[in-house]
């Protein structure tokens, strides 16, 4: 695979990699140890780009770990041979996080050419909330490379419908948008109001906020960047809810010496059995990147396993288990039945490609 963006999220994927490598437990952790046949230490990484100059012409072994990341150590990899190519920065750099990207001099590669050279499969596209423009040169390359595509930021790729036809016509995979994560509280937010809403309780309201320390919730104090996640975290966790109520869902601040954990809070006030008000106040405390990670884990898998059975396009089944805006949503047992066929199932559901 390939990574676009060496941030916390990739510096916890390839640290994860090295991780399950190395470890005697095995599959602690992991949600899906093997996906039609492959597991953790099938994943390669091949490929990597940045804009960062501590990070640019680095090995990514050593890249993941420069400043500003600050996720913590999960694993040392051994020397990858990867070295992290510059790309041109576009909306990469917000206001809010100039201080702390140091822009590279170096020559934006060939993004399309460098990914043919590797021979990578599928692009992994890691980029900052916000990103869109950088988000959708690195969607073009993958199509111009042969490369699948899982788009793991909230800028809209995998959900556009021009994006589709061309991954479509190219006979390649498309996954996204942005992650949901393994353990995170997009996903715990969504069980505990399907829950309620399933023992028919009436929720009346509901928020769930966060602060953090890392560079995407600096990126929160950035106003358009921060209604970009706010809008697509509170349309996922609504979706599960089947009708309107008074939701908030997102970032709310910054606190630096928190490095790169988040702690969420949830508030949810309604209303169960002859009226009987209930509320839940609830907290959930944890590492962004490893979260993160431990869904990519999968989702890249599950995209490797539909190209070998020649499965293409806009990937529905994968985007709606791992992202939270994902083209289409699917209910609970659809989503199962859907995923049966990445877990062992002999039933393909996923949609097989037009002939390009
Ligand atoms: N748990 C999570 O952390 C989580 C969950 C859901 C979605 N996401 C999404 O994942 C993405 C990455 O998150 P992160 O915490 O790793 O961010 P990060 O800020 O730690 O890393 C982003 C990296 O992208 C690089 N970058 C900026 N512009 C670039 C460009 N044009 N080309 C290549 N690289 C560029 C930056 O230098 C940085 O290394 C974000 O869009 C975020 O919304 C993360």
């Amino acid at each position: 695979m390939a990574l676009a963006g060496v941030g916390n999220c990739a510096s916890s994927l390839v640290q994860g990699v090295e991780y399950y490598r190395s470890k005697s437990a095995k599959t602690i952790g992991l949600s899906l140890p093997r996906i039609k046949g492959y597991s953790v230490d099938d994943i390669s990484f091949v490929a990597a780009f940045d804009i960062d100059s501590r990070k640019v012409g680095r090995d990514l072994s050593e890249a993941i770990s420069a400043e500003p990341n600050n996720v913590r150590t999960i694993a040392q990899p051994r020397k990858l041979n990867v070295r992290v190519s510059m790309a041109q920065p576009l909306d990469g750099v917000s206001p809010f996080t100039a201080e702390k990207i140091q822009v590279s001099a170096a020559k934006p590669s060939n993004l399309a050419q460098v990914l043919r050279d590797s021979r990578a499969d599928i692009l992994v596209n890691l980029t900052p909330t916000g990103s869109t423009k950088a988000s959708e040169m690195y969607a073009d390359a993958a199509v111009n490379a042969g490369c699948a595509f899982i788009n793991a930021t909230p800028a809209k790729i995998a959900g556009n419908g021009s994006w589709q036809a061309r991954f479509r016509k190219a006979a390649l995979a498309l996954v996204g948008d942005d992650v949901m994560d393994q353990i995170g509280s997009t996903v715990l937010h969504r069980n505990l109001l399907s829950f309620l809403v399933g023992r028919g309780a009436h929720v009346d309201e509901t928020y769930q906020l966060d602060i953090g320390g890392g560079t995407e919730s600096e990126i929160a104090l950035d106003k358009r960047r921060y209604e970009i996640k706010r809008s697509v975290k509170t349309a996922a966790v609504a979706a599960v809810v089947p009708y309107k109520f008074p939701i908030v869902a997102g970032s709310s601040d910054f606190v630096d010496f928190m490095e790169n954990r988040r702690t969420s809070y949830f508030w949810i006030k309604g209303v169960y059995f002859a009226g009987t008000e209930f509320t839940i106040d609830m907290r959930l405390s944890l590492e962004d990147g490893p979260a993160c990670a431990g869904l990519l884990i999968d989702a890249v898998r599950m995209v490797k396993a539909a190209k070998d059975a020649s499965i293409a396009g806009p990937l529905l089944a994968v985007s709606a288990y791992g992202f939270k805006a994902p083209p289409r949503k699917l209910s609970e047992s659809d989503l199962q039945t859907d995923l049966s066929w990445y877990r062992g199932s002999k039933r393909v559901v996923e949609k097989l490609p037009k002939k390009p």
